[in-house]
């Protein structure tokens, strides 16, 4: 059918002109989500205050919330009454450049609300859609005679008041290292800084800020349903924590800008919109769309240039092993010859890309963490690297570099050479770029005027979210994709501008390098991510750490092996992570010595970064996930499962396969007695035949995985 057509049909009108402030008239304040599983209600109470609530098959999910606004010249948060109510639907799909699924299905039911306060006779239009997988709105205040061009929003009053007080996973907002952190699991009730403390990591600095939690955030009821709250399409605003007060409920707080502003709103203003992502399990929330089909529809016109795929990199050899430097001097890595061996490895395994550290000038003198160290040249390549003899021998080999821009958050630095930054790229076949923002602290931004006075803003406020839209739709002029580390969560707009391939935003691979050992990442973290910072989102986590013991220098010039050093992982799980960890552009991370001749690296050199379909088949949050995904250019799917500390066994349905093939299954797996304790570096690799009718038992030890290859026998 023709796609017009079938947005033609679906977006039939029915509007109700009220001018009232009772909403019940023939139910015109309740939609349904296409399902018909989750009902959104709308109400104004008595003080003229407007409400929504949510219920799922019945059961209330989140009780009445508060919504509105309060901006410096005007405040529209109660005195509410109706002008009109605008209902319609809407069931068409769209196609990913890349992604965990090719095609999307965007359908969903939605309401518009007409509102205007009686405090000022302003308007507002409230935009509600509800989908299968959970409820979006968005605060549209248009142009209007008494707004005036630009204002400041002080407070934005969404609430979130869930029915229940459940087991929530959460990292600290208004806390020192951006989004890396380990994840608290509490009650609603119990979220604080102190407790925090008291169960992840001691939270030391001054405490500004509420008590507050960064989004995605994610809770399960009694009953199994899963919440995430977050936002999606994060343009123009600062980012939206949440606020905890001691009980089940949570309010929406805005990051503010260093005088305490919330929002610089230039008139007409469209917030992001806020999400409640529900599903009737932790799987459900792991595979849904709701996020993306939020967001604008693709901006680029021709995105040939992206491409995904993967890269090895010179980079483990500093954070990880400490053979080598960032910076200039005798242990420095981004050398010529040392650059072009990456090369040569890269390109014998068809990676598509090597990423260089240190290749450039600015690492010299205290580029981390606070901004003020010399300024970064980024398209000044260090006198070690040259940049033009690398060129030429990758092109020889077929194979890119990838860029790097660490920034160490000198912000007016960056902007001041995007264009020419981004001119470099393409001049050396730099297709993608990882770009950095390294800052021992959270509101330790310097912001400088046209008059040089300094103001020290929020990682996650708006005038950084407008600097990583800045860096976006520069680097897409140039068509160059980025891989940003030290970002802004991701809300989605991936869809709309696909060169924004991935994203660090959560505690990557890198801190079982350069932490000590009791601070590395649990063996559970990898199994709370995906029900988390993850949902709908590619992150760049890095996997594929082989050598997992006695790895680590104790520094650059002390060439001893600490041998007390050990990653909580195993080589099948890390193998597993390429599955589980959707990214469309993955690194191998280890050095390439560890890969050479080992069986194990075929998986890694086999496995896709693009998909058809993906199925997360099993997975309770911070215990087990197993995830399936079928690559877009073969028949082939890919299994990845994983365990926290606990040993398990899963029991795998293999249905989705082909029942018309059978398929060859490549198993990855642990020792029966392994685990990321005893033995993480031993796997075992079996092939067996196998069709779509059979049952698969997973054993995973502690802190395991196992990673499947199924090839069909007769392709
Ligand atoms: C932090 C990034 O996460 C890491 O990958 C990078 O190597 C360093 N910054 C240096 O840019
Ligand atoms: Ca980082």
């Amino acid at each position: 059918m023709n796609l017009k057509y079938i947005i033609y049909i679906s977006m039939m009108l029915i509007i109700v002109s009220c001018g009232v402030t009772s909403l019940s008239i023939n139910n015109q304040n309740i939609i349904f989500s296409p399902d018909g599983t989750l009902e959104l209600n709308i109400s104004i109470n008595e003080g003229g205050f407007l409400e929504y609530s949510l219920n799922k098959d019945n059961k209330m999910i989140i009780e009445p919330s508060l919504l509105g606004i309060k901006a410096d010249k005007f405040d529209l948060t109660s005195n509410f009454k109706i002008n009109s109510i605008e209902k319609s639907s809407n069931n068409e799909s769209w196609e990913q450049v890349w992604g965990e699924q090719k095609v999307i299905n965007d359908n969903y039911n939605e309401l518009k609300l007409d509102i205007k306060s009686d405090n000022n006779n302003l308007n507002m239009i409230i935009h509600f859609k509800l989908f299968n997988d959970g409820l979006g709105f968005r605060y549209e205040i248009p142009n209007q005679p008494r707004i005036e061009n630009s204002y400041n929003i002080v407070d934005e009053i969404t609430e979130f008041n869930f029915s229940e007080d459940s087991p929530s996973w959460w990292i600290p907002a208004y806390a020192y290292r951006r989004y890396e952190f380990l994840y608290a699991n509490t009650l609603i009730s119990e979220i604080s800084r102190d407790k925090f403390s008291e169960l992840v990591e001691h939270l030391h600095g001054d405490r500004i800020g509420p008590e507050a939690v960064q989004t995605p955030f994610t809770t399960q009821r009694k009953d199994g349903i899963t919440i995430v709250i977050h936002e999606a399409n994060l343009t123009s605003y600062s980012s939206m924590t949440l606020k905890a007060n001691g009980t089940k409920n949570m309010e929406c707080d805005l990051i503010p800008w260093s005088d305490g502003t919330k929002v610089k709103v230039n008139s007409p203003l469209k917030t992001p919109w806020r999400t409640i992502i529900v599903g009737n399990s932790p799987s459900d929330i792991a595979m849904s769309t709701l996020t993306l089909n939020l967001n604008e529809p693709n901006q680029l016109n021709n995105t040939d240039w992206i491409k995904p795929g993967k890269y090895i990199g010179l980079w483990w050899e500093m954070i990880g092993t400490n053979e080598s430097s960032w910076g200039s001097g005798p242990y420095h890595g981004a050398q010529t010859d040392r650059v072009k061996d990456y090369i040569d490895f890269g390109s014998k395994y068809n990676f598509d890309g090597v990423l260089v550290e240190g290749w450039n000038t600015g690492w010299d003198e205290n580029w981390c963490c606070t901004g003020d160290g010399e300024n970064f040249g980024f398209y000044h390549p260090h006198p070690e690297f040259d940049n033009k003899e690398v060129t030429k021998y990758a092109k020889e080999k077929n194979i890119r570099l990838v860029g790097h821009h660490e920034t160490g958050t000198q912000i007016n630095n960056y902007e001041s050479q995007l264009d020419s930054a981004f001119i470099y790229c393409n001049e050396n076949d730099i297709r993608v770029v990882k770009t950095g923002y390294v800052n021992d602290g959270s509101q330790n931004i310097k912001r400088v005027t046209a008059d040089g006075t300094i103001h020290m803003e929020w990682h996650h406020g708006q005038y950084m979210v407008e600097h990583f839209r800045k860096v976006l739709e520069t680097a897409a002029k140039y068509q160059v994709s980025i891989v940003v580390h030290e970002p802004i969560k991701d809300t989605g707009l991936r869809r709309t501008f696909p060169n924004m391939v991935s994203r660090e935003g959560a505690r990557g691979q890198e801190f079982n390098g350069f932490m000590p050992k009791d601070w590395n990442n649990k063996p559970n973290h990898t199994t709370i991510l995906p029900f988390t910072r993850l949902v709908s989102s590619p992150m760049d986590y890095t996997p594929g750490i082989f050598n997992l013991k006695d790895y680590r220098y104790n520094s650059n010039d002390d060439r001893t092996i600490n041998t007390d050093h050990h990653i909580p992982s195993t080589i099948a799980k890390e193998l597993a992570l390429y599955v589980i960890i959707y990214a469309p552009i993955q690194m191998a991370a280890d050095l390439p010595s560890n890969y050479e001749g080992h069986p194990a690296f075929q998986f890694i050199l086999d496995v896709p970064t693009d998909w058809e379909y993906t199925y997360v088949l099993n997975g309770e949050i911070g215990e087990y996930i197993t995830t399936v995904r079928k690559d877009i250019n073969s028949s082939d799917w890919y299994l990845g499962s994983i365990t926290n500390e606990d040993a398990r066994e899963l029991n795998i349905n293999l249905s989705f396969l082909d029942s018309d093939k059978s398929y060859n299954a490549t198993i990855y797996k642990d020792p029966l007695d392994g685990g990321w304790e005893s033995k993480p570096e031993e796997i075992i690799i079996e092939k067996t035949s196998i069709i779509s009718n059979q049952n698969l038992k997973l054993i995973l030890p502690p802190g395991g995985g196992q990673a499947i290859r199924f090839s069909p026998r007769n392709k």
